[in-house]
């Protein structure tokens, strides 16, 4: 061997050894990636002793420190000296969480968090800080005066990812400007089973759009240093496939297989971690017969191995005691904390006593925990309040926080409100209501602040927000306003559940020129939302028929987190405008859309079924539209994800594709004209859909692959280009690996399909 060709084989060997050793390091365990977290952590984690370490894997819940018993603390709400000094020198707990009951001021949370750390950073050994976390899902919504924002079903519904982050900006500041600096948010589940009660908490049943807002939510939140005091750490939930339970309920167990998993319930997560996203919160629910809060597989082989996820893994709501009392998969208590602990649970939101602590303290007393175990979690947390900048400044301060509650976040919230509102049918222009006639404002929503926010606004279940949000607008106060009180007729009809006077509501319509409907649900979440039925509630269809029989012109307006089936009342209703919950400003919204000040511009981000054994989501299989005699396809919903309509209309033409062949490694451009050929200004999502129309795992009939929301003045033509790859448009194969195949697809855009190939 000559001399060059000698040096050219040691650079090579080289190369290959530094690539081998990179390749290495990032699938190891994380069991020797300490050094990842830094020498202050690694010297922080050196001085501690092990009930230390497991405190701060402790997380207890505000009654646990606060005067009255747990889960009855009294008004007004007092931190118990003696107990916080408890929980934070004799537990050294780590974490603390939720409200006692409701909302305070942003005073009392001050007061809170500020006792809090003086107790850990003042009076104990190593001076750690606390990491309090809360559930600020649509705003900071335990904190009286807040914005409340809509929820994350209407987020979807905006196709309006920059501001889905500007929303995320506006809700980390007026966490820290409530002194909190950890929040249990984004739902990352896909909304795949409309009863599920938690659906509207997630960005509804599509992969891509899940994966583009969550995205956005976590930049909104953590930005790019989550030290700044205007931003939080985001907790991305509830990781993974807590969201498809075979029977809708929550909390039930869910069948998926490991190729379902992949490709639909853990994108969205990867995504939020590639984004960034410092902590997580695990899935309270079975998959596959295996609690996840037991799963080592999803806690520590797919997180930790193969995802490389850095940050902390909370569990769920007592979800370590549950894997004793209602999983049954642990004989006892400490065998539960065993086994979530063995799969890579951190933190463990315990969440009204001790129990954890002594028993984790007593499980690697006993050897059955190794102590580089604990390490690995306390590195985990103590690195997050790091990054949080929570060592140097563990309480901010409101007055820092002038725009908290002001009159520019109160817009952001009504414009968001209104790019999601989606008008479902509009029959002969029913909408936009004209000013000058007289409207019957009918049905429980109609004059509930609790309907338009849904749960967890200002307490859990949101059962008292008309108390809280007295000052703001429900949709028959906002109507009032804009079009003069002597134009509106009011009259409940029924309650949610009950009749209440559908006679009298009928007589009235006969003297009005339109009836505005306002039906849907109350506020709920978790298990207290879970339903048998998903038809909507028999009082609501009987008034809804009663008044459609009238025969004057009917718009139904649904404020509801799931679709309750409407196909028991008449077709014969003219227009539906779906509102979702649009949150605090939703009443303002829904009549700028009913009158005509705005355009609605939402697209439904679900299927909304017809019927309750017809839950079948737009991605199904062929074969799941087969017309076998029925003189139309089996999948037959009330509407069709991405259903929208607008006061102006669009129309596509012009798809061009860059080349019909494209290979694994070019990029194929996708564009199409759209005009809006209506007269009013409008905003549309355009929205493009890709079919594999052969593949070795059965396809779907189309998925989204990419949508962007343009607005167009009347006459005017944009073009809306997409760059695709093969990548884009890969599935989970036979192996469980994703796989692009060769082979025919079509991408479509509105109705116009062009074929192409990847070669
Ligand atoms: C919910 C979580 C929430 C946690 C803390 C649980 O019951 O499932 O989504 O973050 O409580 O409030």
């Amino acid at each position: 061997m000559n001399k060059k060709l000698f040096i050219l084989f040691i650079i090579f060997i080289t190369i290959g050894l530094v690539i081998g050793l990179l390749i290495a390091s990032c699938n190891k365990p994380q069991t020797n990636a300490a050094n990842q977290y830094g020498d202050k952590i690694e010297e922080l984690v050196s001085k501690m002793t092990i009930e230390e370490k497991i405190g701060q894997m402790t997380q207890v819940t505000l009654d646990v420190i606060s005067v009255g018993e747990i889960y009855n603390v009294p008004d007004p709400h007092r931190l118990d000296t003696a107990k916080l000094m408890k929980a934070i020198t004799e537990y050294h707990v780590g974490s603390i969480l939720n409200n006692a009951g409701h909302a305070y001021s942003q005073e009392h949370w001050h007061s809170i968090i500020s006792q809090i750390q003086d107790a850990a950073v003042n009076k104990t050994r190593l001076g750690i800080p606390i990491i309090y976390g809360i559930d600020a899902i649509h705003g900071v919504n335990y904190t009286i005066g807040s914005t409340l924002f809509p929820q994350q079903i209407n987020m979807a519904a905006s196709r309006n990812p920059e501001a889905v982050q500007e929303i995320g900006a506006v809700v980390a500041y007026e966490t820290r400007a409530s002194s909190i600096p950890w929040n249990f948010s984004p739902v990352l589940d896909l909304g795949r089973n409309a009863a599920w009660p938690r659906f509207w908490e997630t960005f509804g049943e599509d992969v891509f759009l899940a994966k583009v807002m969550g995205k956005a939510l976590v930049k909104g939140y953590e930005g790019d240093d989550i030290s700044d005091k205007t931003k939080v750490a985001a907790c991305t939930k509830h990781y993974f496939a807590y969201s498809a339970p075979l029977s809708g309920k929550d909390r039930t167990p869910a069948w998926i297989p490991e190729r379902y998993l992949r490709e639909y319930f853990l994108p969205s997560f990867q995504a939020a971690f590639e984004q960034g996203a410092h902590t997580l919160m695990v899935n309270s629910a079975e998959v596959n017969g295996i609690p996840a809060h037991a799963n080592s597989w999803m806690l520590t082989e797919v997180l930790r191995n193969e995802l490389n996820f850095k940050g902390l893994a909370v569990s769920d709501w007592e979800d370590i005691k549950y894997l004793y009392t209602r999983h049954k998969i642990a004989a006892s208590p400490k065998e539960a904390v065993k086994l979530a602990i063995l799969a890579g649970i951190d933190m463990s939101m315990v969440p009204d006593d001790f129990s954890f602590y002594t028993y984790l303290l007593e499980l690697v007393n006993e050897g059955e925990i190794s102590e580089e175990r604990i390490n690995e979690s306390v590195r985990r947390i103590l690195w997050v309040k790091q990054e949080l900048g929570l060592f140097e400044t563990p309480v901010t301060h409101p007055q820092d926080y002038p725009d908290f509650g002001s009159e520019k976040f109160r817009l952001l919230s009504k414009n968001a409100a209104i790019e999601s509102l989606t008008l479902l049918k509009n029959e002969d222009q029913t909408l936009p209501l004209s000013k000058d006639k007289k409207v019957l404002l009918v049905g429980p929503a109609a004059n509930s602040m609790r309907a338009l926010n849904g749960g967890w606004s200002y307490t859990w279940q949101g059962e008292q927000t008309d108390e809280y949000a007295k000052d703001k607008n429900t949709i028959l106060e906002a109507i009032q306003q804009k079009i003069g009180e002597a134009k509106v007729v009011y009259v409940l009809g029924s309650e949610f559940e009950k009749e209440v006077n559908i006679a009298e509501a009928v007589s009235k319509a006969k003297s009005v020129d339109a009836v505005v409907l306002c039906i849907g649900e109350n506020s709920y979440t978790e298990k207290p939302g879970d339903i048998d039925d998903l038809y909507l509630p028999q009082a609501q269809v009987d008034l809804a028929n009663a008044l459609i029989a009238t025969g004057k012109p009917m718009v139904m307006v649904l404020v509801e987190g799931r679709p309750r089936i409407i196909s028991k009342i008449n077709e014969n209703y003219k227009s539906v405008l779906m509102a979702y919950l649009p949150g605090n400003e939703g009443g303002e919204a829904i009549a700028d859309v009913l009158f005509g000040d705005a355009n609605p511009s939402g697209k439904l981000p679900y299927t909304y079924p017809r019927f309750p054994n017809a839950l079948v989501a737009y991605d199904h299989k062929f074969t799941e539209q087969l017309d076998m005699g029925k003189g139309r396809s089996e999948f037959y919903p009330q509407f069709e994800f991405g259903t929208g309509l607008s006061y102006t209309t669009f129309e596509y033409s012009n798809l061009k594709l860059s080349s019909t062949e494209f290979t694994e490694t070019t990029a194929l451009t996708i564009s199409v004209d759209v005009k809006n050929t209506g007269s009013r200004v409008g905003k549309e999502t355009v929205e493009l859909y890709i079919s594999d129309l052969y593949a070795s795992i059965t396809p779907s009939v189309k998925r989204l692959r990419g949508f962007s929301k343009i607005e167009l003045n009347p006459g005017e033509t944009k073009i809306v280009s997409f760059e695709v790859r093969a990548l884009d448009m890969a599935f989970v194969g036979i192996d469980n690996k994703w796989i692009t195949e060769k082979g025919e697809f079509k991408a479509q855009i509105g109705s116009i399909t062009q074929n192409f190939f990847l070669k």
